[in-house]
């Protein structure tokens, strides 16, 4: 059984996606999730699933502590899905290719610092685009730059608004990041 540990700031319908995900396979189990944000959606979705969660703070982190915790639980792969901060190097360093993350856009268009959530939709329809979509990449020292794992296009209707474009794009996103995390975890059986 694969220890997956989960990073999340917001509602967490991907950390939902992802736990729905473990009980249909029996593959793996989220033994950990991690905010930053104390009244974040996602960390009902922890207590109501029994998945023990830590609360971290920017100001106060002690990374070699938060290492020595989340090597604790053994990860096979630590999953970013909606988490607003930048990683510290010491942990990517320390978990190198363990690290992936999903975007909501295609990179490198739409990325880098201040791109999430929302604002990435607002740039997209702004810029006029056709086309959006989902990267889920690895995650390195460098903000969006990992090696990509994979992307998925979807159109932009002229009448998008950022709400109706996020729903869109959340549909790839629950889609696809299960599945990826299907293919990686293969790979290390
Ligand atoms: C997702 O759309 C994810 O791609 C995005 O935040 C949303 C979180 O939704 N991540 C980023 O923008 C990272 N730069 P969720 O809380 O419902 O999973």
């Amino acid at each position: 059984m694969h220890s997956l540990i989960i990073f999340a700031s917001g509602t967490g319908t991907n950390a939902a996606a992802i736990i729905a995900w473990c009980k249909e396979n029996n593959k793996a189990k989220v033994s950990l999730i991690v905010s930053n944000k104390p009244g974040a959606g996602v960390l009902d979705i922890a207590r109501n699933e029994h998945i023990p969660f830590l609360i971290i703070d920017k100001h106060t982190i002690h990374e070699a502590l938060l290492i020595e915790q989340l090597q604790s639980y053994h990860p096979s792969l630590i999953i970013l899905a909606g988490f607003m901060w930048k990683i510290p190097a010491s942990i990517t360093g320390t978990f190198a290719g363990k690290i992936i993350n999903i975007h909501p856009a295609l990179l490198p268009a739409y990325g880098g610092k201040g791109m999430y959530g929302h604002h990435v939709h607002e740039a997209v329809i702004t810029a006029g685009e056709k086309e959006s979509g989902i990267t889920i990449h690895y995650v390195n020292e460098a903000y969006d730059e990992g090696n990509i794992i994979l992307q998925a296009h979807c159109a932009v209707q002229n009448a998008d608004t950022s709400d109706t474009l996020a729903t869109r794009i959340h549909k790839l996103e629950h889609y696809y990041y299960p599945r990826v995390i299907e293919f990686l975890l293969a790979q290390l059986d």
